[in-house]
């Protein structure tokens, strides 16, 4: 069976979890969870980093003792993540008695074979990277990362021969150009490894100065360098040297860190390992930095975003693929509440959501929920070529997700999506229906369902929770341990007949944007800029001020108002009525024989796929009447904001059909 085996960085208790510690563990969870579903055996290992001077100076100002400060704040890393979806296998503390004993093992080993010496050292320290820095690294003499300026701090210390272990280092990298991926932090290393000498590592701190640390087995008076200390953690949670999961998960080893700790993994713990007499890791991955407004998120800026509340507020799920789909891996991204909503509502809400919506809904209307065989299916070329992208779709998702392009593999699920939606706009199924055609309306819906299936299913390692819920409403039981990823790279499986699938989907409903006019979406947008293409000293139009102000009609009877036959029901379609800027035909699943055709005066306000699916309701028994020379069956009720025009629905999904009242 093959293996893999993530790690997380052990993030310093010196503050609670953020976004940016989130993203990290997402990331790892979603790998292991994509390779767990190709039947793999995963061991994903987080934790927490908790010695050190950072540590020791937060429990101070905090009024505790290290050892107290550190309980309380790892578990709040620890109890974080089942809030976010995370399934880890181990949690590691680096004040277990295992890890400094395996700590302590590991020195006495270099210790023995000479690479550790005791010298003097002066450098200038940066107290929030936890290291000296060169005179290189400085930016006007300030820390790049901290924006603080480093102390010079000079004494006598251990050193570990890094120097040595240079060539090597250099060499390994060279041959394997994916040991450090992607390739700007690679070529970021080597450049580090050939612009001169590497100069020796500083392993000690004097008890004098700190004594929270791991005791030197060869000198009491001194603690162990944090990062010796803490990389050490990989080995530790797989029993290093003796542990059947060493043996049978060090060789397959991916590390997972952000550029900030990008030269203690890929200079010391490489060099480390080597002196340790073991075999580097197998990849590490480097990813870029969150951003808001342009700066790094960090606890020691103030400028953080609090995963539980982002949560709370757009779903695990959605906030899952958000910080998936938009950071490139590698590189930085900002995020900002209006680029979650946007991205929300166009790839969750509009793309995806409408998609589940409308076919469950056409699943019900003409087969009553119930797929039929595929035997009496009228399978056509559309279909066959909607499989063959589907397959394609799904290998490109795999070669993307194994290399941690994440970003990339989404968008070839998307493509995938996109198509599903474009078949079922394409083969009209309520025309199939009205004509009697079943055959190729089952071939039609059979292979829709069959694509939904495969994005639910590959979706898993991003949104476990939702892709579950999806896979159910399609009638499917799922189970990582069981799911066959490998056919689903070769062809697209196909529901069997007598599948039950469910009424309505509901699982992203749209979020209301908070944003500024200007970086709101399009509506919004669109009649921003006709306010301002008004002369000037014109007063600016405020129709929902201006309906508030009219004069309420007149009181009616209760039976006046029982008169109205108002009920919900699903788009099916939308398609613009030509020659009219504002308005769409759309056809309504109202969960009669065949579905309504309403004219409704929409066009100004959505775009076509930010209707379709979506549960709306309808004036179902206004008298027809011809708009711009179509039939229009009834009306939709909407509400005219201040940025453009909301509709009118039910907090949940509801069965189309059903009467409001
Ligand atoms: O460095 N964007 O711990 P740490 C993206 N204890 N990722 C971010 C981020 C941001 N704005 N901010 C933090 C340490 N991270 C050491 C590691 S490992 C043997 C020891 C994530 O608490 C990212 O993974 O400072 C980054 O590498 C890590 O948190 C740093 O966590
Ligand atoms: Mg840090």
């Amino acid at each position: 069976m093959n293996r893999f085996f993530i790690s997380t960085p052990i993030y310093y208790v010196n503050a609670k979890p953020h976004l940016g510690h989130a993203y990290t563990t997402i990331v790892a969870d979603c790998a292991a969870r994509f390779h767990r579903l190709f039947g793999e055996e995963v061991f994903f290992l987080t934790g927490t980093d908790e010695h050190g001077d950072k540590i020791a100076e937060a429990a101070k100002a905090a009024g505790q003792t290290p050892a107290q400060y550190a309980d309380a704040i790892s578990a709040l890393f620890r109890d974080m993540w089942p809030h976010l979806g995370i399934e880890y296998t181990r949690f590691i503390r680096t004040t277990e008695k295992e890890h400094v004993r395996t700590v302590q093992a590991a020195l006495q080993k270099v210790h023995d074979q000479g690479d550790i010496y005791f010298g003097d050292y002066g450098g200038h320290y940066c107290f929030g990277c936890e290291r000296f820095l060169t005179e290189k690294e400085l930016v006007d003499g300030l820390c790049p990362d901290h924006k603080t300026k480093p102390e010079y701090i000079a004494e006598k210390n251990y050193f570990f021969r890094m120097s040595r272990y240079q060539d090597r280092l250099l060499e390994h990298i060279r041959k394997n150009p994916d040991f450090i991926r992607p390739t700007q932090y690679r070529n970021e290393v080597i450049s580090l490894l050939e612009s001169g000498a590497l100069e020796d590592l500083c392993i000690s701190r004097p008890t004098s100065r700190l004594t929270w640390g791991v005791k030197l087995p060869f000198d009491e008076n001194y603690v162990t360098y944090v990062w010796f200390d803490a990389l050490i953690n990989y080995i530790t949670a797989l029993g290093w040297p003796n542990g059947e999961n060493f043996a049978a998960f060090w060789p397959c080893a991916q590390h997972l860190v952000a550029k900030d700790i990008l030269k203690p993994h890929a200079v010391f713990w490489p060099t480390m390992l080597m002196a340790l007499g073991l075999e580097p890791y197998r990849h590490l991955n480097v990813h870029g930095y969150w951003l808001v407004k342009d700066t790094k998120m960090s606890k020691s800026l103030g400028n953080v975003v609090e995963p539980r509340a982002m949560a709370q507020a757009f779903g695990v799920s959605g906030m899952r693929y958000f910080l998936l789909r938009e950071m490139t891996f590698g590189h930085d991204a900002s995020f900002s509440e209006e680029s979650m909503t946007a991205r929300f509502n166009a790839d969750l809400a509009n793309d995806l959501g409408n998609l589940f919506n409308r076919v469950l809904a056409m699943t019900h209307r003409y087969f009553g929920g119930v797929l039929p065989e595929t035997a009496g299916a009228d399978f056509s070329k559309e279909d066959s070529d909607l499989a063959g992208l589907a397959v394609a779709a799904a290998c490109n998702w795999r070669d993307m997700f194994v290399s941690m392009r994440f970003s990339k593999g989404l968008e070839a699920l998307w493509e995938l999506v996109r198509a599903l939606n474009k078949h079922v706009d394409a083969s009209a199924p309520w025309t199939l229906f009205k004509e009697g055609k079943t055959a190729r309306l089952s071939a039609v819906l059979h292979t829709t369902l069959a694509g939904m299936r495969k994005v639910a299913m590959l979706l898993w390692p991003v949104m476990p929770e939702a892709a579950e819920k999806m896979l159910a409403q399609l009638g499917q039981a799922f189970a990582p341990a069981t799911a066959d990823a490998a056919r689903e790279m070769a062809e697209l499986v196909m529901l069997p007949g007598g599948t039950r699938v469910e009424t309505a989907s509901a699982l992203f409903p749209r979020r209301e944007s908070l944003a500024s006019p200007e970086t709101a979406t399009a509506p919004a947008k669109a009649s921003k800029a006709k306010e301002k293409s008004l002369p000037a000293g014109a007063p600016a139009p405020a129709k929902d001020a201006r309906a508030k102000d009219a004069p309420a009609p007149a009181e009616v009877e209760f039976a006046d108002f029982q008169k109205l036959d108002l009920r919900l029901g699903t788009v099916l379609s939308v398609a613009p009525v030509p020659g009219a800027d504002r308005l769409y035909i759309v056809t309504v699943d109202l969960g009669e024989d065949s579905p309504r055709q309403v004219v409704a005066g929409l066009a100004e306000f959505f775009k076509p796929d930010e209707l379709s699916g979506r549960q709306v309701v309808v004036v179902a028994n206004l008298k027809p009447r011809k708009l711009r020379g179509v039939m229009s069956h009834g009306m939709i009720l909407a509400v005219r904001t201040s940025g453009g025009m909301e509709l009118l629905t039910a907090s949940g999904a509801v069965v189309p059909g059903s009467r409001v009242s």
